[in-house]
């Protein structure tokens, strides 16, 4: 049975007022009624609309480009003989259990994700929610210390002070050693979670709750420990969720990563940019060496030197890294800091345009396959 076509199939449905008229929507195909009631629902209760699509061909029309598609069970066989391009983003939905016999099809499918409603009710509304409210596909920077003290910290926070002119930003703060990017940042009295608050929780993180429950000021927020004496990061999937999450949330992501260590590398795969700040002295070079050799994808990496005693060439040579922006020390850095102001204390002096040629570089990067 195949719901009567609908004239409004096109247009999306109410509650979506306000959604740019070019923008896909998300796609329904079930012929079951009360599936098709229940849906709506959830999806009404969290103001976003759906497109019904009554036939096969309306749904091969839409598949490539709607955000999301939510198959009814009643739907599954016949969409797989459809024999659509596989992508992400197509959720099983059903009322009650799905039949065993369907998940063959659906893995064949590419199906990501079974919806039993109602007990997936609160999960569906989430992920309708979150597709609504996500902004961006952010590109997330990483900063390292070729040396310690080297000013990786400092730098990170800079990039975030500089790409939230324009941009909604993120600070990720992953090195459990340094002093807190909340408080280079001036944020350390601004209500927010932190990562002991994501510790605690399961499964996918809505975008919009990461970047409306952290610290924030302006467009500039900030993900740190808030109160841990000993702080540590959570898991490698966890810390890949909210990763995931920032840049759904957010245009930029810059992580504050440790120096070395496990937890750097899988950081660092997550991101599409790595910078090691490094002292220009042939110690801080020396140093430097080690703590790029660990880095899995080299050109997704640069260094930005930080001092005069040693030139580009041969901190290039030395680390095989290209030299992405040269500083001198910043005057009058850490009065600023203390002033809750950030290290940023004039886009044209050294830090700032640094930061500036790093997020340049960025924006040409390309996304780093998930
Ligand atoms: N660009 C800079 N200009 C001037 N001083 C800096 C700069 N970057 C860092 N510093 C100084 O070095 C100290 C250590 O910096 P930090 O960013 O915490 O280093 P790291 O994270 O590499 O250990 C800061 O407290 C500050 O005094
Ligand atoms: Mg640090």
């Amino acid at each position: 049975m195949e719901t009567p076509a609908d004239p409004a199939a096109d247009r999306p449905a109410d509650g979506q007022a306000g959604r740019p008229a070019d923008r896909p929507a998300v796609l329904l195909a079930t012929a079951d009624p009360l599936l098709h009631a229940e849906v709506q629902r959830l999806a009404a209760s969290v103001g976003v609309g759906i497109v019904p699509v009554p036939d096969d061909g309306g749904l091969l029309r839409r598949w490539q480009t709607a955000p999301l598609v939510l198959l009814g069970a009643d739907r599954l066989r016949a969409t797989a003989d459809l024999r659509p391009p596989r992508r992400p983003g197509v959720v099983l939905v059903s009322s009650g259990p799905v039949d065993q016999a369907l998940l063959r099809p659906a893995l064949d499918l590419g199906v990501g994700e079974v919806a039993e409603l109602p007990s997936a009710g609160a999960w569906l509304a989430t992920a309708l929610a979150d597709l609504e409210h996500a902004t961006a596909d952010g590109r997330v920077v990483g900063v390292l210390g070729g040396a310690g003290g080297a000013g990786a910290t400092t730098f990170a926070a800079a990039l975030g002070q500089v790409a939230s002119r324009h941009d909604a930003t993120l600070v990720v703060d992953a090195d459990a050693w340094g002093p807190g990017v909340d408080r280079v940042l001036g944020l350390e009295h601004v209500d927010g979670v932190g990562w002991e608050q994501l510790a605690g929780s399961h499964g996918r993180l809505a975008a919009r709750d990461l970047r409306e429950g952290v610290p924030r000021r302006g467009r500039l927020g900030v993900l740190t420990w808030r109160q841990a004496a000993v702080p540590h990061l959570p898991g490698a999937e966890q810390v890949a969720e909210v990763l995931a999450a920032a840049r759904r949330g957010h245009d930029v992501v810059v992580v504050d990563l440790p120096r070395l260590g496990d937890s750097r590398d899988q950081l660092a795969a997550h991101c599409d940019l790595v910078v090691a700040v490094v002292p220009a002295t042939v110690a801080g070079v020396a140093s430097s060496i080690r703590a790029v050799a660990g880095l899995e994808d080299p050109t997704r990496a640069g260094l930005v030197l930080r001092g005069r005693g040693t030139d580009e060439l041969a901190a290039q040579r030395a680390t095989g890294l290209p030299v992405l922006a040269t500083m001198v020390s910043q005057r009058g850095m850490d009065e600023s800091v203390d002033l809750g102001l950030g290290p940023v204390r004039s886009f044209r002096g050294p830090l700032g345009r640094a930061a500036g040629a790093v997020l340049d570089r960025l924006r040409l990067a390309g996304r780093v396959a998930a």
